[in-house]
């Protein structure tokens, strides 16, 4: 048996911002518990749901010096759903509405959160063989293992996993006041280290010291090691490219599974799925106010609402997409300029527009199950889990063709009637247009084959099956069995 910890900063069901969160509260539920024991340590953050906190047990606390000052530790713990869960707590650093506030002080605090998940080891009963580290805020994890760890008995051998769920975000500031707020001496401050262009970069720290790199597509994989997706990382990016892999996200398939989804007014498989959508959109439409048609081409957006997703190209064709015979639901908060123009089409076609600036779980499931198209063109994707999850509930992806969103949507064909969506390669918004009146004709004038492809969609398997399995073989590699000594023979012995 093999001792895993996961490092993050958000995980469902505690505290959600992004897809970060859905991964670290599934993948480690996948992960064969025959061989591997995953626990997953977090911020206590004050802002946590109580009914999450209440549950919480005391472990233990400290008192150490960082960045100044002396400050409490507290370390507690909670089984969830067969997972054993670590917080660390710090009123200090983690009280606040949010888990992040603004870089300056997010970098001390997940600076201080890096260094306390490994001097907390020692006291909490459990070793890891190996430390998974997600995203820039445990980049450090690696770094301080090397710097001020490694000569501790207890912590040699121990292997660090760096995985890129984003690469636009690197936690980085001037050199001199990360170099205060971590402790970590000018030897850690050169291009070669943690230095990027004159910063400090904690991203680049944990890619530097990791013993292998991650990323959440293959596609994402080949694309950060050039220049335009690589947000000034493509160099080490290709450096690295030995050390570096890509394995795709997978989703919940027990929680999005709208055989059984709770949130639906119908549910419905795959027989079932051609009148089981439709009911789900007349109830959508009800629910929303919009104007009560079960044969009105319905399109969904869930997305936080950010230039990433290529909310761009959907602004420059907005009044070519919201013809008659369409009708758009958002989901989704973000930038004031995307929620403003989905407000303004909402008000202007308040029976065939409906924008929802806010997120709730329950109605993005309804989203999912009610729509045609789920509408998806990101200027850039690492993996992208909405069209994973649209294709589970039969919505086909219209998508860009770039990271995850390439790995998993197949683009229509019409002579051989394949795929499970739609697709286009350049970030163009008549290319996207295009595609989308395509998809809106073969609706309206090829039905069965549309049909035939919302099955398809569905019978797709983006589980975490197949991806738990990649990281298994990612773990087992840094791990290797010490193959057991071989005695020496009584004639060899003097
Ligand atoms: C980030 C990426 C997204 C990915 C998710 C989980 O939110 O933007 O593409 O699916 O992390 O890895």
């Amino acid at each position: 048996m093999k001792n895993v910890l996961f490092v993050a900063s958000e995980c469902v069901p505690f505290i959600k911002t992004g897809g970060l969160a859905d991964v670290i509260g599934s993948l480690p539920k996948y992960i064969d518990k025959k061989k591997y024991d995953v626990r997953v340590i977090l911020p206590k953050y004050l802002c946590l749901p109580e009914k999450y906190s209440s549950q919480m047990k005391y472990v233990t606390h400290y008192y150490t010096d960082f960045c100044w000052r002396n400050q409490y530790v507290g370390i507690l713990e909670m089984e969830y759903e067969g997972i054993h869960f670590y917080f660390i707590d710090s009123e200090f650093y983690f009280g606040g509405p949010w888990p992040y506030h603004n870089m300056y002080e997010d970098i001390e605090k997940f600076a201080f959160f890096s260094r306390q998940v490994l001097s907390c080891l020692p006291l909490i009963g459990f070793r890891p063989d190996i430390i998974h580290c997600h995203d820039w805020q445990s980049g450090l994890v690696p770094v301080y293992l090397n710097d001020s760890f490694q000569g501790d008995m207890f912590f040699m051998g121990i292997k660090t996993i760096m995985t890129i769920h984003n690469l636009k975000f690197q936690g980085t500031w001037d050199v001199s006041t990360i170099k205060n707020m971590t402790g970590l001496s000018d030897y850690y401050f050169t291009p070669d280290k943690l230095e990027c262009y004159g910063n400090g970069n904690l991203l680049k720290g944990g890619l530097v010291y990791a013993d292998a790199i991650t990323t959440v597509s293959e596609t994402y994989a080949q694309e950060i090691q050039q220049p335009f997706f690589g947000e000034g990382l493509d160099g080490l990016m290709r450096a690295k490219a030995g050390q570096l892999r890509g394995i795709l996200n997978g989703i919940d398939y027990k929680i999005y599974d709208p055989e059984t989804d709770p949130a639906l007014t119908r549910k419905y498989n795959t027989t079932t799925a051609i009148e089981g959508k439709r009911a789900n959109k007349i109830a959508l439409q009800k629910e929303l106010h919009l104007k009560e048609d079960g044969d009105v081409f319905m399109i969904g957006i869930i997305s936080r609402l950010t230039s990433q997703k290529g909310l761009d190209l959907i602004r420059h064709v907005i009044d070519e997409i919201l013809t008659d015979d369409v009708q758009l639901v958002v989901l989704g908060t973000g930038e004031k300029q995307y929620e403003d123009l989905f407000n303004w089409h909402a008000s202007q076609k308040p029976d065939r527009v409906s924008s929802n600036i806010y997120y709730s779980e329950e109605l993005s499931h309804r989203i999912y199950a009610a729509c045609d198209l789920f509408l998806m063109p990101s200027l850039f994707e690492p993996c992208g889990l909405s069209q994973l999850m649209s294709l589970r509930y039969g919505t086909l992806p219209l998508v860009r063709e770039t990271g995850g969103l390439k790995d998993t949507v197949t683009d229509f064909q019409n002579g051989s009637n394949t795929g499970n969506g739609f697709s286009f390669a350049n970030y163009n918004a008549h290319e996207m247009l295009f595609r989308l009146q395509f998809a809106k004709n073969l609706y309206y004038r090829h039905r069965e084959q549309f049909n035939e492809m919302v099955i398809r969609a569905m019978e797709c398997d983006y589980s975490w099956d197949a991806s738990a399995k990649k990281y298994e073989e990612l773990y087992a590699s840094l791990t290797p069995e010490e193959k057991p000594k071989a005695k020496k023979k009584a004639s060899e012995k003097k």
